[in-house]
């Protein structure tokens, strides 16, 4: 079985194939077309496609020959700025392999410099903007000096929007022959918080683990509990067998070291999601929401958990006792 990481794999190497971010895109499309470019500030959370987009922008830059064209260097993986400029002094004295004056130097996790490194980074960038164009890359923007930041032109990235992420899922998912439920994919979006690469990751993962990509399969991937493990404790509760939801509410939080609001939020996702409880009328639901949201307050003020907890479960019976 090959072992290669899909967010290589399908990581895009134009700036056509880059999902989402069209703003930045359009803009760095009208670089490539002018064939030049200023010194670029990418800033944004983790897994946006910054590094993609400097990668796919040389590419579309150069063409065949991008890879001579470009310098990576990791600000925080390299050893001090005295490092980084040799390096940088070492790659602009060369001339350009192609039509185009300038080379691209890439500067990833920036943010991660000392404000002493950026000040010499600010004197180098000058010194080879003849010969070099720089693109920064950090996920915090404030924490670049004022002076980088006016020599820059910014682009923001945003988290990805949902529709986005469940399209390139399933656009790999397609590729690599592996099913994946409806389930399976809201699962992966919402522990993903717009971060693709943890949502492409996550679906590798997942899809080593069983036939079919589900929540269950997704949430065992991450090491989380699964909806089937919370759905079991409270069809316990719904049919009244308070000893059985009591012992799977222990092993819940036993087992996986939960908190009393951890399990108040997994019963909440369950009654938001319609996963559990999927034919009561919305009176009903409603009625459980109001109790899951008791409960939570309870806890958090400081009653106990566990009792809280039981108190919530033979909460939910009652309910269920009342509507048969
Ligand atoms: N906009 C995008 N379009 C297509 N693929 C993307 C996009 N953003 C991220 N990806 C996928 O996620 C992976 C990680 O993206 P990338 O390395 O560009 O993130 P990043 O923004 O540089 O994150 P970090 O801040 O952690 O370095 C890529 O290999 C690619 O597979
Ligand atoms: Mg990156």
């Amino acid at each position: 079985m090959s072992i290669e990481l899909w967010v290589e794999k399908y990581r895009p190497q134009s700036l056509d194939d880059m999902v989402d971010q069209e703003e930045i895109v359009n803009r760095l499309k009208e670089f490539v077309r002018d064939k030049n470019l200023p010194h670029l500030l990418f800033v944004g959370p983790p897994g946006t496609g910054k590094t993609t987009a400097a990668l796919c922008l040389a590419h579309d830059l150069y063409g065949e020959v991008w890879r001579d064209n470009i310098l990576e260097l990791n600000a925080s993986d390299e050893r001090g700025i005295d490092i980084i400029r040799s390096r940088i002094k070492e790659y602009a004295r060369t001339v350009p392999l192609s039509e185009i004056p300038f080379k691209l130097i890439i500067l990833d996790e920036a943010d991660n410099m000392t404000g002493d490194a950026q000040q010499a980074l600010r004197r180098t960038m000058e010194l080879y903007s003849r010969t070099a164009r720089f693109i920064l890359i950090a996920n915090y923007g404030s924490k670049i000096i004022e002076p980088i930041q006016s020599r820059c032109a910014i682009f923001r990235f945003q988290p990805l929007p949902k529709e986005h992420i469940i399209e390139r899922l399933r656009y790999i998912a397609e590729k690599e022959n592996v099913r994946v439920t409806e389930d399976g994919l809201e699962a992966i979006y919402e522990e993903s918080e717009g971060d693709l690469r943890k949502a492409i990751n996550t679906l590798q993962s997942a899809s080593a683990i069983g036939e079919v990509v589900n929540a269950d399969t997704v949430y065992k991937a991450l090491g989380k509990v699964t909806p089937g493990e919370v759905r079991e404790m409270i069809e316990a509760a719904v049919k009244g067998d308070l000893l059985s939801a009591r012992d799977k509410l222990r092993s819940l939080m036993y087992s996986y070291g939960l908190s009393g609001v951890d399990v108040v939020k997994l019963i909440h996702r369950e009654v938001i999601s319609g996963r559990s409880f999927t034919d009561i009328d919305n009176y009903t639901r409603a009625t459980l929401l109001d109790l899951v949201g008791e409960a939570n307050y309870r806890i958090v003020e400081g009653a106990d958990d566990e009792i809280q907890l039981n108190a919530l479960l033979a909460k939910i019976a009652l309910v269920f006792s009342k509507r048969s």
